[in-house]
């Protein structure tokens, strides 16, 4: 099976990024990372990806005058790489359908809950907040609502006493590390399809 070309999109440290260039060094996977994108020009991403070889651009909101001219530039630049899918990793921004459109069923995120729970920002603190005794993360499709699309994996961790938000962020950043990878390779080899996607 000829592998897809996927393209990352990062606004910063970009280890989940760093995680799924790791898998892809194995001929067998069914995915190479061809591009990455930040929207940030300091993110530490960027020079991870670059030290491995990787095309990576700049295109940064902040030049554009509304989310969706932001989009649709990024939309743009990312037709013209040939991808087959997209992987948002710590991509920080708010997508219009400029931007969703054209990639449904075809780009994926990975946010640090265990969805429908917590969507948005500030996950731990939020499940810390609530006594949740079991938190997470959680591979999706990108669509239209905010973290709402099609959860294609997922990995619990445990919540233990005298937890922070930082401490329960790094023992869910090593299962995003894990996950990521694994949800990628379901998209890619059509494993996972796409609900209302005929077989
Ligand atoms: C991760 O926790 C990811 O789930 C969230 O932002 C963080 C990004 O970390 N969306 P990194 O840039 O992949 O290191």
């Amino acid at each position: 099976m000829k592998r897809k070309r996927v393209g990352v999109l990062i606004s910063g440290r970009g280890s989940n990024m760093a995680a799924l260039m790791q898998a892809a060094r194995d001929p067998h996977y069914p995915a190479e990372i061809v591009h990455v994108v930040s929207n940030r020009a300091d993110a530490p991403g960027l020079a991870t990806a670059a030290a491995a070889g990787l095309s990576t651009a700049v295109i940064s909101h902040r030049d554009f005058a509304s989310r969706e001219a932001f989009d649709t530039a990024l939309n743009d630049h990312l037709q013209q790489q040939a991808l087959d899918l997209i992987a948002c990793a710590g991509f920080m921004r708010i997508m219009t359908p400029a931007l969703i459109r054209p990639w449904a069923g075809r780009m994926i995120n990975i946010h640090p809950s265990l969805l429908p729970l917590y969507k948005g920002l500030h996950t731990h603190e939020r499940a810390l907040a609530d006594g949740a005794k079991t938190h997470g993360c959680s591979v999706h499709l990108v669509s239209e609502e905010l973290d709402g699309g099609p959860v294609i994996a997922q990995a619990a961790v445990p919540v233990k006493p005298g937890d922070t938000a930082e401490t329960l962020a790094a023992r869910v950043l090593v299962e995003e590390h894990k996950l990521y990878p694994v949800a990628l390779a379901l998209l890619a080899t059509g494993a996972f399809r796409p609900p209302g996607k005929p077989s």
